[in-house]
């Protein structure tokens, strides 16, 4: 995996964006896989930012959202789908028939599975995937565990990454569904090229993990060892455990 350390995060994003903005130059009809969380907070700005000043056109672009929370539909204020509406989709051109996203209300969590890999097949899979990575090393929520699904799943939740997205959720773990559905590997794995971001010192150890340790299911990223065209994006604080050379 190639690394990256940025003199800071808002320089990371900023490049990040630019990346993305020339891949739909390049080819408009992309189909980009897309993460929530703190972390491409600033990449969305800066995306935003360069399509009101005409520079990227999202009009012919094709998304997958990486992940939902089991129970919740897609307009409530918590899920994932409200935070990208919030942050991104509202304030771009992308057309909402090509906005793909777990519906974590639907009744039968594997037939949503099965669907959303089939709007993903034939999209011809992701062309650019965004990811950020967990303490815990997990990819969107694709959580450490004794072995990994290939396919979108229903993934239970750690502890950890209950706590991570509580702030959605009025600060109240109690209130943060126990499950969520993701991709799966397969899907990571399949995507023809990846950009890892992770930015602070609480996500050092598992970029290290991911990088040099183990490819096992306890690191879900470590799997991305197994891509060829994967970018690892950090600052100085995440790359601390990384001598950035390989
Ligand atoms: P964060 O989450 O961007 O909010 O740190 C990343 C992740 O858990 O994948």
């Amino acid at each position: 995996m190639n690394v990256r350390v940025f003199a800071s995060e808002p320089e990371a994003a900023a490049a990040c964006a630019a990346l993305v903005a020339a891949a739909i130059r390049e080819k408009p009809s992309l189909v980009l896989g897309l993460p929530t969380g703190r972390t491409p907070l600033n990449v969305y700005r800066e995306l935003v930012a360069l399509h009101q000043r005409g520079q990227v056109d999202f009009s012919r672009v094709t998304t997958f959202n990486l992940d939902e929370f089991l129970g919740l539909a897609p307009d409530d204020p918590s899920s994932y789908r409200a935070y990208m509406e919030r942050h991104f989709f509202q304030h771009i051109n992308l057309a909402p028939e090509r906005i793909h996203f777990f519906d974590g209300s639907a009744e039968r969590a594997e037939r949503e599975c099965v669907r959303y890999d089939l709007k993903l097949l034939e999209a011809g899979g992701l062309d650019l995937l965004l990811l950020g990575i967990g303490p815990n090393g997990h990819v969107a929520f694709i959580e450490p565990g004794d072995s990994l699904q290939a396919g979108s799943h229903r993934a239970r939740l750690s502890r950890e990454s209950r706590l991570a997205v509580a702030s959605l959720f009025g600060d109240d773990v109690w209130k943060v569904p126990l499950a969520a559905l993701t991709l799966g590997m397969a899907g990571m794995l399949q995507a023809r090229r990846v950009i890892l971001l992770a930015f602070g010192v609480s996500k050092a150890a598992a970029v290290t993990a991911m990088l040099r340790g183990p490819i096992t299911p306890m690191c879900p990223a470590s799997f991305l060892q197994l891509h060829g065209n994967v970018e690892v994006w950090l600052d100085a604080e995440s790359g601390r455990g990384v001598d950035g050379s390989r």
